[in-house]
């Protein structure tokens, strides 16, 4: 009998709901819940009404889907912030109208009704009605009986979600994380975690099995998700209450074409810099499917007569036909290579690497996951039938250029100096032409013009390159962006840098070059790589200007100005004449960075390099790692100013001139001896601003003031009374002594300082590589005691 109370209740309710509709959402006020059971049940869209956690930062409740609003998914968000973000939802694949319902049975089945009452909801559980509440927990956790959210994660992961064992699948249903180790399109792993991820706790950190950690904004409790989003990327966000904004904090694949299934069977995906939405297009020989390149490409001329094929040679590209149908040999040279191929029917192509290695990859039955990247040394060459008549536009692992660091590098080739100049003549002589029939024919107006004539054809001609490069900018341009040059923001050692900001409305920081050795062409191939280089870490390049003699580079602003603006004690000592990059400083003195915040600087810092050592196959060193050239970007987030710079200038050029402008103590040994520069030396440098951040004193500097002796080496002198004194707390930056806490802040400190020991390594080949001090950073590898540093001058004149 008592059950059929309820249940009466429950008709008349239903009965009431449906005779009153409630008023249009847009006067009602929003109302909210903190637990939903029986008495509020049924639950319908139009009710207006959220789920909220006692804290406020999450509720639960129907979301009109970003593409219909009259369709609903029950879903649960951020909601204390004003970009709220969905964290889970229950059917994202098949929303619900608004006559569907939330309710709970008498007999405490939760159910998501569909206009038909047919059950959508995920949840195969039932409760006792008179008692169990559907509620939200402060973590997000959306919880009845024994279902809780947490356990079947949607595309998001939040907080203190503990993510063993569970999967997460993007909302397009294309990609998975899976063990939480792997990314996963089609079966097939694109991404390698190594070891499973567990837990992202408060402070953004994400620990791993065998207790190692990830970070990404390490520090603050913050609001924070790490998502799998539909480009198949695995991205942790956090919100910055300062900017009001969710801002991307770290993501797992730094090269977005490298993730599978971004382009159908047989296409290229390119990214060109110039945004973050990669496309595909089709390679030589081949035309694109009906839906475009994104939907794959087909060979025109099939392949039957295989005695009678070619190849087409694509620089920069790589493919795959999967991970059991690539063949990888080690080829004696590029002939060999190719005969392997051709002497397999199967075979559609090989990638190979001009860098006497070998490296044969070659691709039977299919190719898939085709991508372009400076990154990649390998060219492809693909089969194709001898009557085949394209060419591929693919160009450009055919020169190779000495460089400062003694790597060798491949260089895209420039536009060819005679085509344009006969495209600029072409050009003028039609606009001659038709001033000509015009009737303006005036000779000396002519040549006055002809200037001006030969600067549109040469923005002409260059609107004709092939997509890819960065922005070009006229001189005029930049002298209006930057008001004449007029605001001088910073002197660096390649030259000075000026605020500007384009007619787009991007500020921007432009710096202008100085002795810079090459030609045109050169300058054009260098500007090409660096304007590819993408990191999170790294300062983006928008674009250049070489125009009358002039070396122009457009940088994104960063707006807080460089690291060692915070982490020395302003004028105390003045030794160095070197001014910082990026001279920007804010009104009032810069706060003192916390550990926190140091640490993450430091980790970035690694980072970056490591990508432009390790992903970019050591063409890129550095050269000139110091405080002045990280700078600091919304947040603390540090990003590296003016990589790929060095290699404008000669060795001696760069020796000398950090002796005048004193930042001959980031300098490793190598520079004045005659061993090799290489990835080490800039490892060497790291090591440290690594020592300095954690001392917040100039290498040259002891409490401000100059160590003059001799013998007086940061390293050493840290060394000693680390692993020998064991006083960790004398080395420590006395500004944020007081707020050193041996247990929150041991570990961190502990591994910057063995880290940094193991990079000042008097012999490169005792250094870390990059890729592993980022490693020691994290935690990810054990860090042994280091060898005590031994004593080294550069400057002994
Ligand atoms: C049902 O929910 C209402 C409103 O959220 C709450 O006041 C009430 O205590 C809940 N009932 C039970 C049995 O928990
Ligand atoms: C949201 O709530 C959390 C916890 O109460 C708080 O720390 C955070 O500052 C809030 N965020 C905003 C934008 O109000
Ligand atoms: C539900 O809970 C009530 C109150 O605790 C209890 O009296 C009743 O026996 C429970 N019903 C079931 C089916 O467990
Ligand atoms: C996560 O859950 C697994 C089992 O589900 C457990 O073994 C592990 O200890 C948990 N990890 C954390 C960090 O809570
Ligand atoms: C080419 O791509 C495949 C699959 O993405 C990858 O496994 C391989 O290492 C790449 N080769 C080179 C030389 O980058
Ligand atoms: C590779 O081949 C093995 C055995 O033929 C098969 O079991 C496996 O599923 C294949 N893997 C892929 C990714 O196709
Ligand atoms: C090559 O040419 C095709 C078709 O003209 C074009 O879509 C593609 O962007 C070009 N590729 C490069 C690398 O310039």
């Amino acid at each position: 009998m008592s059950t059929n109370t309820p249940r009466l209740l429950f008709f008349l309710f239903t009965i009431l709901l449906l005779s009153n509709p409630p008023p249009s959402s847009a006067q009602q006020a929003v109302k909210s819940l903190s637990s939903f059971n029986i008495t509020n049940s049924p639950w319908r869209p139009d009710q207006n009404q959220i789920l909220l956690s006692p804290n406020s930062v999450f509720a639960a409740g129907f979301k009109p889907t970003s593409q219909n609003q009259k369709l609903y998914t029950f879903s649960v968000w951020y909601h204390n912030v004003s970009i709220n973000k969905i964290v889970w939802s229950t059917n994202d694949k098949s929303p619900v109208n608004g006559s569907a319902a939330l309710v709970i049975t008498t007999t405490g089945v939760l159910r998501l009704n569909d206009f038909s009452g047919k059950n959508v909801g995920p949840w195969n559980v039932s409760g006792n009605a008179s008692i169990t509440n559907l509620t939200l927990s402060n973590d997000g956790n959306l919880t009845y009986s024994t279902w809780q959210s947490f356990t079947y994660p949607t595309d998001t992961i939040l907080p203190n979600q503990n993510i063993t064992g569970t999967q997460i699948v993007s909302m397009n249903g294309k990609y998975s994380f899976s063990n939480s180790t792997y990314l996963v399109y089609s079966k097939e792993n694109y991404w390698d975690m190594g070891k499973a991820f567990q837990l992202l706790d408060k402070d953004g950190k994400m620990s791993q099995e065998t207790g190692s950690f990830v970070t990404s904004d390490f520090g603050a409790p913050r609001l924070r998700r790490l998502k799998l989003d539909n480009d198949g990327n695995l991205i942790i966000y956090s919100f910055s209450p300062d900017l009001g904004e969710w801002i991307l904090v770290w993501k797992a694949v730094e090269e977005i074409c490298k993730i599978y299934g971004t382009c159908g069977p047989n296409a290229i995906c390119v990214n060109d810099g110039s945004n973050s939405t990669p496309h595909c297009v089709c390679p030589p020989g081949y035309k694109q499917n009906s839906g475009g390149a994104i939907e794959g490409c087909t060979i025109k001329i099939p392949l039957t007569n295989l005695g009678n094929t070619k190849f087409l040679q694509l620089d920069y590209v790589n493919y795959t036909s999967g991970s059991n149908q690539t063949e990888q040999i080690v080829a004696n040279n590029f002939t060999d290579c190719q005969a392997h191929c051709l002497n397999n029917s199967k075979c559609l192509g090989f990638g190979f690497k001009y860098d006497g290695k070998g490296y044969c990859a070659i691709q039977l039955g299919r190719l898939v996951y085709g991508y372009w990247s400076p990154g990649t040394e390998v060219s492809m060459f693909l089969r194709v039938d001898k009557s085949e008549t394209e060419q591929s536009n693919f160009s450009g692992m055919t020169k190779l250029l000495d460089t400062t660091c003694p790597v060798n590098i491949s260089l895209p080739l420039p536009p060819e100096e005679s085509n344009t100049t006969t495209r600029n003549i072409v050009i003028v002589c039609t606009l001659f032409a038709a001033e000509l029939i015009t009737g303006v024919f005036f000779f000396w107006g002519f040549l006055k013009k002809y200037i001006k004539y030969r600067e549109m054809a040469q923005t002409l001609s260059l609107e004709l390159l092939p997509a890819g490069g960065p922005k070009r900018f006229s001189y005029a341009e930049l002298k209006a962006a930057t008001n004449d040059f007029s605001n001088l923001i910073g002197r660096g050692g390649f030259g000075d840098v000026y605020k500007g900001e384009l007619t787009d409305h991007r500020v921007v920081a432009v710096k202008c070059l100085k002795h810079v050795t090459g030609g045109d062409a050169e300058f054009w191939a260098e500007v090409t790589i660096i304007a590819r280089m993408h990191h999170l870490n790294l300062v983006r390049l928008w674009g250049f200007c070489a125009e009358k003699g002039k070396r122009i580079l457009v940088y994104e602003f960063v707006p807080n100005g460089s690291l060692d603006k915070y982490i020395f004690q302003k004028g105390k000592v003045k030794y160095s004449e070197s001014e910082s990059e990026m001279d920007m400083v804010p009104v009032g003195p810069n706060p003192v960075l916390d550990w926190n915040i140091r640490y993450r600087i430091a980790l970035g810092v690694a980072r970056s390099i490591a990508y432009l050592h390790e992903e970019c196959l050591e063409w890129v060193l550095h050269c000139d790692i110091k405080p002045e050239n990280i700078l600091l970007g919304d947040d603390f987030c540090p990003k590296i100013s003016d990589f790929g710079l060095a290699k404008m200038k000669k060795k001696e050029d760069i020796v000398s001139l950090s002796r005048i402008r004193g930042t001959r103590g980031y300098m490793a040994p190598e520079w004045v001896g005659q061993d090799p520069i290489t990835s080490k030396a800039d490892v060497y440098s790291f090591g440290m601003v690594l020592l300095e951040i954690v001392t917040g004193t100039r290498n040259f500097e002891m409490q401000g003031s100059v160590m003059e002796s001799e013998d007086w080496y940061l390293p050493r002198w840290a060394f000693d009374k680390v692993f020998k004194e064991l006083k960790v707390e004398d080395i420590l930056d006395c500004r944020i002594k007081h707020s050193y806490d041996s247990r929150a802040h041991f570990n961190l400190v502990d591994r910057m300082v063995k880290t940094a020991m193991w990079c000042l390594q008097d012999r490169p080949e005792m250094r870390p590589s990059m890729g592993k001090v980022a490693k020691m950073l994290e935690g990810t590898v054990e860090i042994t005691e280091p060898r005590k540093p031994t004593i080294f001058f550069l400057g002994a004149e």
